[in-house]
């Protein structure tokens, strides 16, 4: 029997739902080059705007004159390398938790955490709306999995009483492609309650909340107590890439032992550690990028209401403007781009059937001329999607 893809790809194509990657030709930032057209970007997770920052770039340039360029081996063998252990070190410090745990990506610090710490008779517990990284990772465990409805402590106390074994809650912080924020206080109470561990992935909430950038946990002065198993991504608002979970002595001694993604994989460059290090430093310390964000947002919501837009109940630079149709989403993507504008159309799978929408986000890159030039060319498309393109 031969695999029919090409019947699978036609279905997709028809259903609006084709995937295709734009081709990056510049670094990112707010003005790219993509596919040979200079376009300006509302479409990355660079919120901080680290991605291509000058010293985030010297210290991946002296980082790779000092170590060299490849991890060489897994940090079990041999790829462990000072760079490595000081950012364990500092992002340890940067969340308030005893160790910290670097991963090479965050898909592969969430199998890794969920698959340690549950298994078969174990629950695992998730947000309907979680990313996909984590739901693989709850079927991945074999750990009995059920999801409760969206940011609903309620339905997550109705699932807490049926569970069994040792069970971990899961939730994204911020979510990624709605931009609300997880109601980690109650969430955190009723997992305790019956004691269950929350693990939060807050992949987009590290750089944009909380005083210091240390994101929701900060945001809600939550200790390891109510979140003992916190994520954080590194490609997002720290401009680089990897990923790390913070906790206990244990938790991180635990992952070390039993978290295959962690164990069986080579280390990231050494380099790139240093590149962290750095745009941690300028995370932590450069406020302005986190006030500047603030008030592109704001502007940002403003205009988008104005045109009568549908947005998402965020506060974060994840602006979602929902559309419904994919079809429709597609069409006004494609109205900005020829206007020299780039906003991504997110289509199921990605979200839920009928809940295609623009994905803007916001940058601390972005001036606010750039965000009037976004809300300017919205209120001259959105009029023209016909109800027709449906
Ligand atoms: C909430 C969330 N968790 C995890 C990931 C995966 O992180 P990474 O890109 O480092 O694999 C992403 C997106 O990439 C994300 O949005």
């Amino acid at each position: 029997m031969a695999f029919d893809l090409s019947a699978r790809l036609a279905e997709r194509r028809t259903a609006d739902l084709y995937r295709q990657r734009p081709l990056l030709e510049s670094p990112q930032g707010p003005q790219v080059v993509v596919d040979g057209q200079p376009l300006l970007a509302f479409c990355n997770n660079d919120y901080l705007g680290l991605a291509n920052h000058p010293e985030v770039i010297a210290a991946w340039q002296a980082g790779a004159a000092r170590w060299g360029v490849g991890g060489g081996a897994s940090h079990l063998v041999i790829g462990h390398s000072g760079p490595h252990h000081d950012l364990e070190l500092a992002l340890a410090e940067l969340t308030g938790r005893p160790r910290a745990l670097l991963f090479s990506t965050g898909y592969m610090a969430n199998l890794g955490a969920v698959t340690a710490l549950v298994g078969q008779g174990d629950t695992v517990l998730q947000d309907r709306l979680n990313h996909a990284s984590l739901l693989d990772a709850g079927l991945l465990s074999g750990a009995r999995f059920n999801r409760y409805l969206h940011n609903d402590p309620a339905s997550l106390a109705n699932r807490l009483e049926k569970a069994t074994g040792n069970t971990l809650v899961v939730t994204d912080g911020v979510f990624s492609m709605d931009g609300d924020i997880a109601d980690l206080p109650t969430l955190a109470k009723v997992a305790k309650a019956k004691g269950a561990w929350l693990m939060v992935d807050d992949a987009h909430g590290f750089g944009p909340l909380g005083a210091t950038g240390a994101g929701i946990v900060e945001h809600f002065g939550l200790g390891i107590d109510d979140v003992p198993v916190l994520v954080g991504t590194l490609g997002k608002a720290f401009g680089t890439a990897g990923a790390f979970v913070a906790g206990s002595d244990d938790l991180i001694e635990a992952l070390v032992q039993f978290a295959r993604p962690y164990i069986y994989t080579t280390s990231q460059p050494p380099a790139l550690a240093c590149a962290t290090l750095k745009s941690l430093e300028l995370l932590r310390s450069e406020h302005w990028r986190r006030e500047h964000l603030a008030t592109l947002i704001r502007q940002f919501r403003q205009g988008a209401e104005q045109i009568g837009l549908q947005l998402m109940d965020s506060f974060t630079p994840i602006q979602p403007i929902l559309i419904g149709d994919a079809g429709r989403a597609v069409r006004l993507s494609q109205m900005l781009r020829e206007r020299g504008l780039m906003v991504t159309a997110i289509r199921p799978p990605t979200v839920p059937a009928g809940s295609a929408r623009l994905r803007v986000t916001l940058s601390a890159a972005h001036s606010e001329a750039q965000v009037q030039l976004l809300l300017s060319a919205l209120a001259d498309c959105y009029p023209l999607l016909e109800p027709s393109d449906a």
